[in-house]
């Protein structure tokens, strides 16, 4: 295989906002974005349908540069990019010179065959974060990475590939930041100063184009919002599917769905969802229900809704070869289903048997798709849970000469999950009338946060999968992610009843909480672990509960600024080197103000490393001064969690399901410090699309040391909110009691 080089540029011309560089293999075009985002894209063969799947902006129609002697130089308000032109090399600088990011001098650009490498400059002191659903540390520097979505069943806490493809990681060096989005959805690759002797870095892909996006945004903050600018970001989640959702592969009928359900009102344990895995259909086929075990799916639903409980159902791609199956026919008919190049529909086996694989990647099939839910909508489902769809078959290994339209596996493999996904989020939409679904897919492909929630797939139930599950959310909310979980309790094996318990107190702080098992695995259910385990286990639940307000406030966060609810301590303490040591690095902020440090089930003690400020151990405001390690017990009745100086929660009493009115008391609670702290609530309807209208409750809290002072701003928006009475809550003040005042839309002050 020969290394063709991208070799000098011969022409340099402006053409349609772009700047357009020509070699004599190949041609690169040069796109600005946004003052913060240049686009680069190297291809020997230019395609003018210039199509995405995870860009949803466009490009500015101008910019401004200069041809230079042996450079072309590209000027943004924030960024510089400098061309060479012998050879051609990109790099990026801030405004003020200083190096962003830089080909290697050497190697640049160049091909094998079809596949395309960029090598870059290493710096000394770079770290890399990212590439979402990836093993390893949070620090990327000396690993490497390849993108193949990969059913990774059994997978280990060091597997790679997983599920997913987010080309998108962030540089860390000399104190300056910058992001890189490859948007290549073939097989990809990313080595970051692994197998090179810290010489370089690089990326690639098996075909397409060296297509990638510069983000040089200065702090991670502002380089999540530009990612998420370009991608696009979530709508408001339904407010019931943060609630507890309990879920298992399966419950096998719907009196064993419904006895479930009732034990948690029985017991007074809050739950807001109830799933069915693939066993509620006939014979594995999508969109039937299995009449013996769910003869009356429409009365089994009412019932889980007199109970204030939303089911959630599974659907996989595959759809099984029966000629008395209406899918299969009509997918048949009308060409719908994947191929073999001589026009042969290609098979392959999943849980019903033989199936066909519908292709996502057709606008028609798509919307062919969506209508097929109202099989599931019109009984009453609202949640849509995507498997499988990697694509996954018996075998793991699809032949890359099967066709999705014009393009063969290799090219779509990492976006079918995701147009899956797309079409299932647009169908039951639609169907919906008005009413907010709920999508969580296994697969996915950058921009997935449009359309669905996703869970990290096969986890063992292990402490180390505890811990890397941690590791996991905190890595996709790097990638435009939020609404993110795990199998709690983990999904292969039996977890301990103190790792079920440990990790159930995880759970309750982490974005998506369900507990998941597969078949054959012990219950999982709250009840399961005996009456001491069973009251901690519900403690943490309603933990979760009574954040719910501070919870949903985070996702409007996310919703305007892409920032995710579970975060690294590397977005806001990028430059303290210890949020990257590998003993600290699964410690997370949740939201704006609380820290939660996951500890094994085994231990009673645990060091937790506390960033610069103060802080306050929750649940008994024990204070700690921050930029130390501190050594704190974690009993399994109280997992580390810390509320940051000045922190602002809101939170309501406990209510058994997100459907329930509640006693009308918002808690705000505040954590005293020095410095002056802001927090923007939110609230609505939690189930409608109405917030898009006006119809939301919002209102910056802030706090204000200086003047003692707690600061209600105006009401923004015509929702009433469901609280008329806010109390404030201290913590770390003398002598202040509870403080009680009628929720006004006016601002109001509370001092102490
Ligand atoms: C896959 C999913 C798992 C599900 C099972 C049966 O393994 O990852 O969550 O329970 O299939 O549908």
């Amino acid at each position: 295989m020969q290394l063709e080089i991208l070799g000098n540029a011969n022409t340099v011309t402006y053409q349609n906002g772009a700047l357009v560089i020509k070699t004599a293999q190949a041609e690169a075009r040069v796109w600005v974005y946004s003052p913060t985002i240049i686009r680069v894209c190297i291809s020997k063969n230019f395609s003018e349908a210039d199509s995405s799947f995870a860009v949803i902006e466009k490009p500015l129609d101008d910019f401004t540069w200069r041809h230079l002697s042996e450079q072309v130089e590209l000027t943004t308000a924030a960024l510089k990019l400098i061309v060479n032109i012998n050879p051609l090399r990109f790099n990026f600088y801030t405004a003020d010179g200083k190096p962003l990011s830089e080909d290697d001098a050497r190697f640049g650009t160049n091909w094998q065959g079809e596949r395309v490498i960029n090598y870059r400059k290493l710096y000394p002191d770079e770290k890399f974060i990212g590439l979402g659903e990836k093993a390893g540390d949070l620090n990327r520097r000396g690993c490497n990475y390849v993108n193949w979505n990969t059913d990774a069943s059994l997978h280990t806490i060091t597997t790679d590939p997983l599920y997913k493809t987010f080309p998108f990681f962030i540089g860390l060096h000399s104190g300056l930041s910058y992001g890189l989005f490859f948007d290549n959805t073939h097989k990809s690759y990313f080595d970051f100063g692994a197998t090179t002797d810290e010489q370089m870095s690089w990326f690639g892909a098996d075909g397409g184009d060296m297509n990638y996006y510069f983000i040089g945004a200065q702090g991670i903050r502002n380089i999540l919002a530009d990612y998420t600018w370009l991608t696009g970001r979530m709508e408001m989640p339904p407010l019931w599917s943060l609630g507890y959702q309990q879920c298992r592969w399966s419950y096998m009928s719907a009196g064993e769905v419904l006895d479930v359900a009732r034990t948690f009102r029985e017991k007074h344990i809050p739950a807001d969802v109830m799933y069915c895995d693939i066993d509620y259909m006939d014979g594995y086929k999508i969109f039937t229900w299995n009449r013996e075990t769910f003869p009356d799916p429409k009365g089994m639903i009412d019932e889980l809704k007199a109970m204030d409980f939303r089911l959630v159902t599974i659907v996989d791609p595959g759809i099984k070869i029966d000629e008395n199956y209406s899918e299969y026919k009509e997918g048949v008919d009308k060409h719908y289903f994947a191929t073999y190049p001589n026009g042969e529909l290609y098979t392959a086996s999943v849980w019903p048997g033989r199936c066909h694989f519908p292709d996502f990647l057709n606008e028609e099939v798509r919307e062919w798709w969506g209508a097929s839910f109202k099989a599931l909508t019109d009984p009453g489902v609202e949640g849509f849970w995507n498997d499988m769809n990697e694509p996954a078959a018996w075998g793991q290994n699809m032949p890359w000469l099967v066709k999705f339209g014009d393009k063969f596996m290799p090219e779509i493999r990492n976006v079918y999950g995701m147009q899956m996904a797309r079409a299932t989020y647009n169908g039951t939409k639609r169907i919906l009338n008005g009413k907010r679904p709920f999508i969580l897919t296994r697969a996915a492909y950058a921009g997935i946060q449009r359309y669905s929630a996703v869970w990290t797939g096969d986890n063992a139930a292990t402490d180390e999968h505890m811990l890397f599950g941690q590791r996991l959310v905190n890595s996709l909310g790097l990638t435009g992610m939020s609404l993110i979980g795990v199998d709690i309790g983990g999904f292969m094996g039996n977890p301990t009843p103190e790792l079920m318990v440990r990790w159930n107190s995880l759970g309750s702080y982490t974005p998506m909480y369900r507990n998941h098992a597969a078949l054959g695995m012990s219950m999982r259910e709250p009840w399961q672990w005996g009456d001491e385990y069973e009251q901690i286990i519900k403690k943490d639940i309603e933990q979760r509960y009574k954040l719910l307000p501070y919870i949903y406030s985070g996702f409007y966060q996310s919703v305007q600024t892409g920032l995710p609810l579970s975060r690294t301590l590397a977005i806001d303490y990028t430059q303290d080197e210890n949020v990257f040591d590998i003993n600290y690095q699964n410690q997370f902020l949740f939201g704006d103000g609380l820290l939660v440090a996951p500890v094994i089930s085994t231990a009673d003690g645990v060091d937790v490393y506390l960033p610069a400020g103060d802080w306050y151990r929750l649940g008994s405001d024990e204070k700690y001064s921050g930029s130390q390690v501190v050594k704190v017990s974690c009993p399994l009745t109280d997992l580390p969690v810390f509320a940051k100086a000045g922190a602002i929660v809101p939170m309501q009493n406990v209510v058994q399901s997100t459907n329930e009115a509640g006693d009308g008391i918002l808690l705000v609670h505040i954590w005293n410090g020095t410095e002056a702290n802001a927090f923007v609530y939110y609230e609505d309807d939690g189930t409608s699309y109405d917030y898009q209208n006006g119809a939301f409750y919002k209102r910056e809290i802030s706090f204000d040391p200086q003047k003692r002072a707690v600061i209600f701003g105006e009401v923004e928006g015509s929702f009433v909110s469901k609280y008329s009475i806010i109390k404030v809550v201290w913590h770390g003040f003398e002598n202040a009691g509870t403080i009680e005042a009628e929720n006004s839309t006016q601002p109001f002050i509370i001092t102490y």
